[in-house]
């Protein structure tokens, strides 16, 4: 919806156009420390996971999982594009990140919690307390909720332990968990609820974050009811209290509606659920990203796919050993947290770090204090947190006493500068980097260098890992050759166990979004006739090595994280003097990319400043603080074609400083000048005019 009346030309400012190109960078080497150490050492694995040894290749991530009933067949390819792994197997995953590790590791630290305040000692989990923790959850998830195999529960959970004891617990069952970001607003939370048909929501009382004990019981009020407008009614609202016993919140309690966890607990205290075999094919859970249009699609995991796909690429590009201590500084509300805080680790009987709150609260060295004092060797990061570490305190990592061996980066185009402060700086020189691409959609890493065996170089995610086959294709379905110093659509050729296998009640749009662009035969059970389009625009170099432009579609990477520029749009659109609203992505020194707004409002006596401020209220309702715009422009009209679409691609030139092109053909020519000195004026310090 480009505004109230009409449909706008949607693809004409874009994160790949406006990304920012840097020159090849040399090469660096993993240290022999590192290479010695290391779980993938094997020159050849690219040809064990070669395309003549494909998808028995993948038996090996397989093999990594404990499986009550052996599968079969290891590819089912029936009925593309909707892939079947590991088929007539069974398995749980509680029961793979947890039980079958206590024989050896019982009182080993599954999970360490760092509280936000500092003066909160460290909280260990053994995997011998989250077992029992989780056993509980599981029998109050099915004995006081009524919960079974299949059903949707929706968790709205913060960075604390509560979060994947509640996950593991859903999982027991085979209930699917469909964790939202605990940032989003509580209307965010509630579409998902509606979406995912879910009849429980689990939420929390309080969090910390930047100093503040953060009300969170008021978003669980505005879910329920949000879902209860669109249709889904909620019969339980289960809150878990950051102080156990205690209240936070100032929200009240709702009679026969709302619980407290640690009440209802006590009254299955000691109990123990017997794991639920679950086809491997079982959605296992659900993750709402953004996409084209405003609706947020549920991204649907499988079980066994995803577990062995996440256990496969945590221990031979995350590294990981049991002996290790891992520390992923994402939010378990997001994809990564999902398969590299939770799932991956557990599986490989790690120890992994949760930490509650800002990286740099109370000041910038606090990463670097908890990784030494937990011993941290293995570190997981966006390249926003490196940037903004570095601008706030280039010195503060050689202040602390750890030493990573493996560093990962995430979610964006890392530039070779931020990356070689990662490097010299956080790793000391030392610790191997792996940046690594991949989406919510994808269940695990698609590229990155596999870190004892490729060079790293700087600005690149590397080449495809093992058992992946990309291509790039132009608009016309050409393949785009490698050195070419073209860009093209990434695509991936082939299936791959962690590939989500549908979007939540949506098969159509899952193949319109991924499939349809560069099918080449809709008959075909081949999956050679079937690539899967990324939508992220990418250049090949001479060395296989690929590098990410950002999104070619209407979706902008906010500090890592995706929001869909319609759904901010529809956000501004429900301010009544709003007429039409458009959203761009501008670079941001810090966040990468970062949304602008511009709207054009009804005829009327307004104040432009406090339609701003509405603009800015109704994205931070509707979507969360994260969709935050960095400027609301008010401008008098928008730049439109003839036919009256609006033309992004001008308001996305402005907003960067780039050249406008040619803007002839619009409809409204003049409009431009006139944007350009709101634009300036509000920048040098203006206040909305209007
Ligand atoms: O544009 C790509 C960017 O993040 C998008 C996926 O976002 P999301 O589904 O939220 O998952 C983020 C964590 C996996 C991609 O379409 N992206 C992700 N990793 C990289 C990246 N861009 C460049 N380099 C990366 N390493």
């Amino acid at each position: 919806m480009a505004d109230k009346t009409q449909a706008g030309d949607r693809t004409e400012a874009n994160e790949a156009q406006i990304a920012v190109h840097w020159k090849e960078e040399q090469y660096f080497q993993p240290s022999k420390a590192f290479i010695d150490q290391a779980n993938m050492r094997d020159p050849n694995i690219r040809t064990r996971f070669g395309e003549d040894n494909f998808p028995d290749c993948f038996k090996d991530y397989a093999d990594m999982l404990t499986w009550s009933t052996p599968y079969d067949k290891v590819l089912d390819t029936n009925n593309p594009p909707f892939w079947k792994w590991f088929t007539g197997g069974k398995l749980n995953a509680s029961y793979n990140c947890i039980d079958r590790h206590l024989a050896q590791y019982r009182n080993k630290a599954a999970f360490i919690f760092v509280a936000e305040p500092e003066e909160d000692p460290p909280v260990v989990l053994t995997y011998q307390e989250l077992y029992i923790r989780v056993n509980e959850m599981a029998a109050l998830l099915r004995d006081f909720c009524g919960l079974k195999a299949g059903d949707r529960v929706t968790l709205h959970l913060p960075m604390t332990p509560d979060l994947p004891i509640t996950m593991l617990a859903c999982a027991r069952l085979g209930v699917i968990h469909s964790q939202v970001f605990g940032g989003f607003s509580g209307h965010s939370c509630g579409s998902r609820i509606e979406d995912s048909g879910s009849r429980i929501l689990i939420s929390t009382d309080a969090y910390w974050r930047s100093g503040k004990l953060i009300d969170h019981k008021v978003n669980a009020d505005i879910a329920v009811q949000t879902a209860e407008e669109m249709g889904q009614h909620v019969d339980k609202v289960l809150i878990w209290q950051r102080y156990p016993g205690k209240y936070s919140s100032p929200t009240p309690m709702v009679k026969g509606r709302d619980f407290f966890v640690n009440d209802v607990l006590k009254q299955y205290a000691g109990k123990y659920v017997e794991p639920v075999p679950m086809d491997s094919e079982a959605p296992l859970f659900l993750m709402y990203s953004s996409g084209t249009t405003g609706k947020p699609k549920g991204c649907q995991h499988r079980t066994g796919g995803y577990l062995a796909y996440v256990a496969g690429t945590s221990r031979y590009i995350e590294d990981i050993h049991p002996t290790d201590t891992y520390w992923c500084m994402a939010d378990i509300g997001w994809i990564t947290g999902h398969s590299y805080i939770v799932y991956g680790p557990l599986l490989l009987a790690a120890t992994s770090v949760i930490y509650e709150g800002t990286p740099t609260y109370p000041d910038v060295r606090r990463p670097w204090r908890i990784a030494e004092r937990l011993g941290v060797n293995i570190f997981h990061t966006s390249p926003t947190a490196v940037r903004a570490l570095r601008r706030l305190g280039p010195d503060e990592p050689s202040k602390c006493n750890y030493q990573f061996k493996h560093m990962t980066t995430v979610g964006e185009p890392i530039e070779p500068s931020a990356w070689r402060w990662y490097y010299d700086e956080v790793g000391k020189g030392q610790a191997v980097i792996v940046d690594t691409w991949w989406q919510t959609e994808n269940g695990g890493f698609l590229c990155s260098t596999v870190p004892a065996l490729d060079a790293m170089k700087p600005g690149s995610a590397g080449p495809a890992l093992p058992g992946i086959y990309p291509i790039i294709y132009d608009d016309d379905g050409e393949e785009v050759a490698k050195g070419s110093g073209r860009a093209g659509n990434m695509c991936i050729r082939n299936p791959w166990p962690g590939i989500m296998q549908t979007i939540w009640g949506n098969d159509q749009r899952f193949v319109d979004t991924y499939y349809k662009r560069y099918c080449k035969n809709p008959q075909s059970k081949d999956w050679r006739d079937w690539p899967y389009m990324s939508g992220d625009g990418a250049m090949q170099a001479e060395d296989g090595y690929f590098r990410i432009l950002g999104r070619i579609d209407d979706v902008i990477n906010v500090s890592g994280h995706r929001l869909g520029t319609k759904e901010i749009e529809s956000a501004c659109l429900t301010v009544p003097e709003v007429a039409e609203a458009a959203v761009v992505p501008v670079v941001d020194e810090i966040k990468g990319r970062v949304p602008d707004v511009y709207v054009a409002l009804s005829p009327g006596d307004y104040k432009a400043e406090e339609v701003a401020a509405r603009v800015i209220q109704a994205c931070d309702d509707a979507i969360g603080k994260i969709a935050r715009p960095r400027h609301v422009y008010v401008v008098p009209d928008m730049p439109k074609t003839r036919s009256g679409k609006i033309m992004r691609r001008v308001l996305g030139a402005i907003s960067n400083g780039a050249d406008v092109g040619d803007v002839t053909t619009l409809a409204n020519a003049s409009v431009v000048e006139d944007i350009r000195v709101v634009v300036r004026d509000q920048n040098a310090g203006g206040k909305p005019q209007g």
